[in-house]
């Protein structure tokens, strides 16, 4: 008779008003700068993972399609971090990945974040370890670096770390702390042609990054207390600012990336004139084609009809300040 254990978990995406781009190392996914995000609620992976005596091979499907090659090979790899740490029998199985995403992958919504805080946490779950908040965190962060973020809940800081154990995410704020919105203006569902990954070991290769990275302790310390005092106009200064650094660092690498579309800066231009305007919106943008809007309350109900009316704009997606990521079954 087979014998399993078995636990799901669901972790929210987040959006970074302040980003992480590049690592010091690379196989441990220690960041190069700090970052800040917040959770973004309703927009989630739910994972199952359960660890069976009578497979050969860890086994994983996203959205119902089997995942195979270099991609399973990371999810493995990293349910072996977590195995390795289980001083039990099912330490010693392979597991049953089901994953499911709420939102198109690969798009510029991260789904690498909400994904690897969720298979950590239904692992860790599954294996019957007790780990903290910030341990969780850090093992996240092994699977991807923003996944560090997704493990704790609300408005979420980053802190570098020198090693492995420091290398962690913490809450500086809860979810209910501000009711910022997140309109999430997606342009393409296409899989990006440049993952993260290997966008991070390009870092590097831009004359740029030392800059980015010396200046960012400046911009994260202006992020925090903006979202600490909600105060809109500071924030929306220092995160289009950190944005556009990040592309500007993504454009001038070796290879170079360019991962806006014409439709991006046509987001960018209504933001800032929305702006000019009156209205509390800002822009950030992740590794992809896609506009992260970030309103303030009460711009929300004006910003997305006009987000709605530019060309070439296939949706609009709205999440406000998420929870931490939890276990569900
Ligand atoms: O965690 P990764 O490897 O998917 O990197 C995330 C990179 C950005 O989304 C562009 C920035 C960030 O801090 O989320």
């Amino acid at each position: 008779m087979m014998t399993s254990q078995k636990a799901t978990a669901r972790a929210f995406s987040n959006i970074a008003t302040i980003k992480y781009w590049g690592n010091i190392d690379e196989s441990l996914r220690l960041p190069a700068n700090g970052s800040i995000s917040m959770n973004l609620d309703g927009v989630y992976t739910e994972t199952s993972v359960e660890f069976r005596d009578d497979l050969a091979e860890d086994r994983a499907s996203i959205d119902g399609k089997p995942v195979t090659g270099g991609p399973l090979e990371r999810i493995s790899r990293h349910l072996d971090h977590l195995r390795k740490l289980a001083q039990n029998q099912p330490g010693n199985w392979r597991a049953e990945v089901k994953s499911a995403n709420n939102f198109p992958a690969g798009a510029g919504i991260a789904s690498s974040a909400s994904a690897f805080a969720a298979l950590s946490l239904a692992a860790a779950t599954a294996l019957g370890l007790a780990l903290t908040e910030r341990e969780l965190s850090s093992i996240a962060r092994l699977g991807s670096g923003s996944a560090s973020r997704s493990v704790p809940g609300g408005f979420v800081e980053w802190h570098v770390g020198a090693t492995h154990a420091e290398s962690f995410a913490e809450s500086f704020a809860p979810p209910d702390h501000w009711q910022l919105t997140d309109l999430v203006a997606i342009v393409s569902r296409a899989h990006k042609a440049t993952g993260s990954t290997e966008g991070h070991a390009l870092a590097g290769t831009s004359p740029l990054q030392n800059a980015r990275v010396a200046h960012a302790p400046e911009r994260l310390a202006r992020c925090k207390r903006a979202i600490l005092d909600r105060d809109f106009e500071a924030l929306a200064e220092v995160v289009e600012l950190d944005s556009n650094i990040m592309h500007g660092i993504m454009m001038t690498g070796n290879p170079p990336l360019l991962y806006w579309q014409p439709e991006t800066i046509g987001i960018m231009h209504l933001v800032r004139q929305l702006r000019t305007a009156g209205l509390a919106v800002c822009y950030t943008i992740d590794a992809g084609p896609n506009v992260h809007c970030l309103c303030a309350p009460n711009a929300v109900e004006q910003v997305k009809p006009k987000l709605l009316a530019l060309p070439g704009i296939l949706e609009v997606r709205e999440a406000k300040p998420g929870g931490p990521a939890i276990v569900i079954k």
